[in-house]
């Protein structure tokens, strides 16, 4: 299946094109949707650090073909190509996963490396749209019907292969027919979801509507809210999951009003390192992402600012977390080992 197939959507982030990569400019959206060639590995390094792509799948994808432009370039070595890209955004452990899987291609007979990481490159970005409609489909079936969902940050087609994680989850759902609204987080400072999730759920009618972030505890206390739905960036072995700043405020709040939680994400996030999530690295981005927005200015300036862009949420808070595998509910570190081992 081709990832346009899988993906079934559409947007796409991210395109292998005339030996270049394009990316959708998410800086751009959604007043402008404009594809940007990238032709270097630092190019690529650039648009993961600027945010032009983004969201934990997109960017190991994108750095995936940024080794195969590396290799086109001519670089001395991959090692280097390979360094500044895993350093280009600490929280996301797909960033390394796909470069360690990357730079573990062989090169067939009568193969160019180029060749042989291209090919690699597109079998990751097909496999993680073909795992996004698994998790879709799983993740819908556990809902009730109808459900009203919650979801934070942009977890969709902009942010993975294609179709999404979380709300990979939301399309099936409205798809089969299960889902009655869709509340969206506009997710501060960066607004993923009034920029990206507003936009991606619009092109495909899907009933939705924009929340400021701070008005989720509320809904829920009117029971407005059935599920939280939400992506991963990095999950420790016993279930720790480290995702988009406000997630864990979220946990906290559905814990309080008996709203249930799905984390919904590829094997490929699970971190078996790291023992909990205590030790998962939080990104912190400039002071000008909260003085700021947009162009406007909207701090007094020289106002401090301190701008941790991910957060932890402890395994406990999580009712269950889906993978292209299956799902875990109440997931630990004992369940999550044997999710692993499971074909
Ligand atoms: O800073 P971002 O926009 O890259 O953060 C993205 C998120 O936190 C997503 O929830 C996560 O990457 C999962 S995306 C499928």
């Amino acid at each position: 299946m081709s990832v346009e197939q899988a993906a079934e959507v559409a947007v796409q982030a991210l395109r292998w094109r005339d030996e270049r990569l394009e990316i959708l400019d998410q800086t751009q959206l959604p007043a402008r949707e404009h594809y940007q060639a990238l032709e270097s590995v630092e190019q690529v390094v650039e648009a993961i650090r600027s945010m032009q792509v983004r969201g934990a799948p997109a960017i190991g994808i994108a750095a995936a073909y940024g080794l195969v432009l590396a290799a086109r370039n001519r670089l001395a070595g991959l090692s280097a190509a390979a360094e500044s890209l895993r350093a280009a955004r600490p929280t996301a452990v797909h960033l390394q996963w796909a470069v360690q899987r990357m730079l573990a291609v062989e090169v067939g007979a009568g193969q160019s490396l180029q060749d042989a990481l291209l090919a690699e490159a597109r079998r990751l970005h097909a496999e993680d749209a073909q795992a996004n409609r698994r998790m879709g489909e799983t993740g819908a079936a556990l809902l009730n019907n109808p459900c009203r969902v919650l979801t934070h940050c942009n977890t969709g087609a902009l942010a993975t292969g294609g179709w999404g994680t979380a709300l990979g989850v939301i399309r099936s759902a409205w798809s089969a027919g299960r889902l009655e609204q869709v509340w969206v987080g506009e997710t501060r400072p960066w607004l993923q979801g009034a920029r990206l999730t507003a936009w991606e759920l619009q092109r495909e009618k899907i009933p939705f509507q924009l929340i400021v972030d701070s008005a989720a505890a509320a809904l829920m206390q009117r029971r407005l809210v059935d599920w939280v739905i939400v992506g991963a960036d990095r999950i420790a072995a016993n279930g720790d999951t480290a995702n988009k700043i406000g997630t864990y405020s979220l946990a906290v709040a559905a814990q309080y009003h008996g709203v249930r939680l799905m984390v919904v994400a590829p094997t490929a996030t699970i971190d078996s390192d790291l023992a909990d999530g205590a030790a998962i690295k939080i990104e912190e981005r400039g002071a000008e992402e909260l003085t700021r927005c947009g162009d406007q200015v909207i701090a007094a300036p020289g106002t401090p600012a301190f701008n941790p862009v991910f957060d932890v949420t402890p395994a406990k808070m999580i009712d269950v977390l889906v993978t292209e595998k299956g799902y875990v509910r109440g997931p630990d570190r004992f369940k999550i080992r044997s999710h692993l081992r499971s074909p």
